[in-house]
C-alpha cells in the first residue's frame, strides 16, 4: 500500500487545532459576504498569498484579522463543521480543539454566540461523523491576567461544555507565570489545563508551565530539547507534546522539515504527537501533517504507529473510547500489514 493511502485511512486524533485557524480563505470570503464585511484582500487568492510567515507574530496579525468575519452563531457553527467534514475525510476519530473567546468578545460577539456555535457543530460531527471531542478555552496571553479572569467568570455557566483551559497568542514576553493566579483557579473550579510552552519561546517557559501552572499536556514543546534536565524531567512524567510540523516549518521554528524535531523526541523517550495548529493557514490537516514529517525524515511504520498511539494515550478521552481507538487503530494495522 503506498504510503499516501497509508497515512489517509490511518485512524487519528488531534489534540492541537485551533478553531480559527481552519477558516480556509474561501470561508473567510463566503462568511464575510453575508455579513456585509469586506476584507481587505481582492480575493480568495490574494488572501492565500498574504499567508506567508517568518514568526508567529507575522502568521497572529492575519489569523486576527481572518477571523473578524466571524459574528453570528452560524458563523461559528459552519467554521468547526466544516473543520468536522474535513477530519471525517481524513479519518479522524476523536479532536480536542481550541477556541479564542476574547479574540471575539473583544470585538463585541457575545461569550455564548461564539460556544453556542461551535458547540451546536461538535455535536453535530459526534452524531454524523463519530468523531468524539473535547472543547478547551484558550486564554490570550498577550492580554493581562484579569482580562482573563473576566473571560473565565463568562466560561463558568458553560463548564459541562468547556473541558479545558489553555493558553495561546503571543508568547515571547508573555511567560506562563504572568498566568499563575488565573491557572491556579481554573484547576480548582476543575477544567484540565494545558498552554502552550517552547514554541519560540524559552525552554524556562514549558518549566513554569510545568511546575507554576501544573498543565497536564504542553503544546509545542520543541524548545524542551534544548535543555536536558528538561527533558528527562518530560520523559519521567510522561507529559504529552502536542507537536504541529508544518505549522513549526511555515513559523520558522524549524528551517527545513529534515531538521524536525520529533523523531529526537521520541528517541529521548518524550510523548510527541502529530497536530494541525492552524490549518488553513500552515498549508494542510492532520494527514498532511503526518506526511510532512514521514517525508521529511523517512520515518519508519513504527515510528508513525508510535505517533498515532501516543494521540489517544495523550488524549483526554475516557478510558473506554481510549480503547475503542486502539481497537480501531490496531484492526486497521491488521488490515494493512
Ligand atoms: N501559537 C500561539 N498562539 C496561537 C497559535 C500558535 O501556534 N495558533 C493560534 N494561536
Ligand atoms: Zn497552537
Amino acid at each position: 500500500m503506498p504510503v499516501d493511502d497509508f497515512l489517509a485511512g490511518l485512524p487519528k486524533v488531534e489534540l492541537h487545532l485551533h478553531l480559527e485557524g481552519s477558516l480556509e480563505p474561501e470561508l473567510a470570503f463566503s462568511i464575510a459576504k453575508r455579513n456585509a464585511i469586506s476584507l481587505p484582500y481582492a480575493d480568495v487568492e490574494d488572501l492565500r498569498a498574504a499567508y506567508r510567515f517568518t514568526r508567529l507574530q507575522d502568521f497572529l496579525d492575519i489569523y486576527y484579522r481572518g477571523m473578524s468575519v466571524l459574528r453570528t452563531e452560524q458563523d461559528f457553527y459552519d467554521l468547526t463543521f466544516a473543520y468536522l467534514t474535513r477530519m471525517h475525510a481524513q479519518s479522524v476519530r476523536h479532536v480536542e480543539v481550541f477556541f479564542d473567546p476574547q479574540a471575539h468578545t473583544h470585538r463585541g460577539v457575545p461569550f455564548e454566540t461564539v460556544l453556542d456555535g461551535v458547540y451546536r457543530a461538535l455535536i453535530d460531527g459526534e452524531r454524523l461523523y463519530g468523531i468524539t471531542f473535547h472543547l478547551i478555552l484558550c486564554f490570550l496571553r498577550h492580554l493581562d491576567e484579569e482580562d482573563g479572569f473576566a473571560t473565565l467568570e463568562q466560561a463558568l455557566p458553560h463548564q459541562d461544555r468547556i473541558f479545558g483551559v489553555g493558553l495561546d497568542s503571543s508568547e515571547v514576553g508573555h511567560p506562563p507565570a504572568k498566568f499563575s493566579r488565573l491557572f491556579s483557579r481554573c484547576r480548582d473550579e476543575g477544567f484540565t489545563v494545558m498552554a502552550h510552552a517552547g514554541e519560540e519561546g524559552p525552554p524556562d517557559y514549558v518549566w513554569q508551565a510545568l511546575d507554576g501552572l501544573q498543565v497536564a499536556r504542553i503544546d509545542h514543546g520543541n524548545r524542551a530539547l534544548e535543555d536536558p534536565e528538561l527533558v528527562r524531567r518530560l520523559a519521567q512524567s510522561g507529559h504529552t507534546l502536542t507537536v504541529c510540523p508544518l505549522s513549526n516549518l511555515r513559523l520558522c521554528v524549524v528551517d527545513r522539515m529534515e531538521d524536525h524535531p520529533i523523531r529526537t523526541m521520541l528517541e529521548a523517550g518524550l510523548r510527541p504527537t502529530v497536530n494541525s495548529d492552524d490549518p488553513a493557514y500552515f498549508g494542510g490537516y492532520m494527514t498532511e501533517n503526518y506526511r510532512a514529517v514521514v517525508e521529511g525524515l523517512a520515518l519508519s511504520r513504527e515510528e508513525v504507529v508510535r505517533l498515532a498511539r501516543n494521540g489517544i494515550d495523550g488524549s483526554f478521552a475516557s478510558n473506554d473510547r481510549k480503547a475503542v481507538l486502539h481497537d480501531e487503530l490496531n484492526a486497521y494495522l491488521a488490515q494493512t500489514a
